[in-house]
């Protein structure tokens, strides 16, 4: 560096002494330019710098004229970049940047509901302006939701206009004797359409079948529909397997198909067995015969070890199968000890 108090010191010894000697090429400053710009200048040779398009200086342009010492002046030109307004907020958004200045580009986001209305970038131009112009996030919104067939809307207010806002609900319902698949609530989505509709469709029944030794009673309509109820029952010495009442279901179909199961002819004379968790004789407590589904429990006897256990039965439609470690004993054979009264194992 050559101190400017050097330069006009050297400048006036040679006044007169030199001709006059070139300038070279003046130097390079970041983001200038230099009009003209050649390898050499004559003395009384004017340049200009001025800051390249994006870019200032405080005081503007400066000019130069070579000196007859050959060397350019100091020049102070301090060229900085351009800076566009703020734009670190976006309402319903985010902006994504470094700095403002020229020539950089910063860009946009919209939160889910929001959709950008614009572009996702803008860049700080030349002018010191940001181009395009900046987006806004603009509410996503569902246009009145499409009515399935045989439906009816139940929940509906639309809350933006004719439209409907993100997460927005509109509840829909089926035409009597319809029914709803899929859910009945739908939900303005970000992408301003409708979660998947529900589906209204008409579910009958086949009329229920008579069953064995029983009866059904259902409504007397030409038709049965879904939530139509049927109720069952069996003539005497049988049981109902399954529920009194049954209903025809969303798939068509009854929820049960209940039947009449044979009650069961206890076979074995005397007896004490075990039912419902009491001791009982089975000879009093089933004297009409054992219904289908009952459980007893027999007594046997284990002989090497001189105790008892017990074994179960069941009545299965008409059937009731005794275990075979279970003995009856004749009438006639008092000194023999029942299963039931040896202790048990
Ligand atoms: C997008 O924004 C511009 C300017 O803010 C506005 O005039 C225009 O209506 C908006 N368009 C939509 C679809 O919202
Ligand atoms: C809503 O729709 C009706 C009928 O299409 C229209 O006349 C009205 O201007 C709309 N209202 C708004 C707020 O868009
Ligand atoms: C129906 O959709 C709503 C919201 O869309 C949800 O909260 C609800 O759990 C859904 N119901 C069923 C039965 O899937
Ligand atoms: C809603 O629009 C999105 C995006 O276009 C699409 O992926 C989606 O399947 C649509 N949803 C329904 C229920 O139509
Ligand atoms: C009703 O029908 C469906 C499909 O046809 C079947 O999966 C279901 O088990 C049936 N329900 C009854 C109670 O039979």
């Amino acid at each position: 560096m050559i101190s400017p108090v050097l330069v006009l010191f050297s400048g006036f010894l040679c006044h007169v002494a030199i001709a006059g000697r070139t300038c070279p090429k003046p130097d390079d400053l970041p983001f200038s330019v230099v009009v003209p710009l050649k390898a050499s200048y004559d003395p009384g040779e004017q340049i200009t710098y001025s800051c390249k398009p994006g870019y200032v200086s405080r005081g503007g342009m400066r000019r130069f004229t070579c000196p007859l010492t050959g060397m350019w002046p100091i020049n102070t030109l301090k060229c900085t970049p351009r800076v566009c307004p703020f734009a670190g907020i976006l309402e319903n958004g985010a902006v994504r940047y470094t700095t403002f200045e020229y020539p950089n580009t910063i860009s946009f986001a919209c939160n889910t509901g929001f959709y950008l209305n614009g572009t996702n970038s803008a860049k700080c131009t030349e002018e010191g302006k940001w181009s395009p112009e900046l987006p806004v996030c603009t509410p996503v919104t569902c246009p009145p939701p499409p009515l399935p067939k045989f439906a009816t809307l139940s929940v509906y207010k639309p809350s933006a206009g004719n439209n409907s806002l993100y997460r927005d609900t509109a509840v829909f319902e089926c035409l009597p004797l319809y029914v709803m698949f899929g859910n009945d609530t739908v939900t303005c989505t970000s992408h301003g359409n409708w979660t998947e509709l529900p589906e209204c469709r008409e579910v009958k029944c086949p009329f229920p079948s008579r069953p064995d030794n029983g009866f059904v009673n259902y409504p007397a309509k030409q038709a049965l529909y879904y939530k139509d109820k049927a109720t069952y029952g069996c003539h005497d010495a049988y049981t109902l397997d399954g529920p009194e009442e049954v209903e025809c279901t969303k798939l068509g179909n009854w929820s049960a198909t209940p039947s009449c199961k044979a009650s069961c002819k206890v076979s074995v004379k005397k007896a004490t067995v075990i039912y419902q968790g009491e001791r009982v004789k089975i000879q009093e407590k089933f004297k009409n015969g054992m219904l289908h589904g009952d459980k007893v429990s027999f007594f046997c006897k284990n002989k090497e070890k001189k105790c008892s256990y017990t074994e179960d039965a069941q009545c299965i439609d008409g059937t009731l199968e005794v275990p075979t470690c279970f003995k009856e004993h004749s009438s006639l054979a008092f000194w023999k000890t029942d299963a039931w009264d040896v202790k048990p194992c």
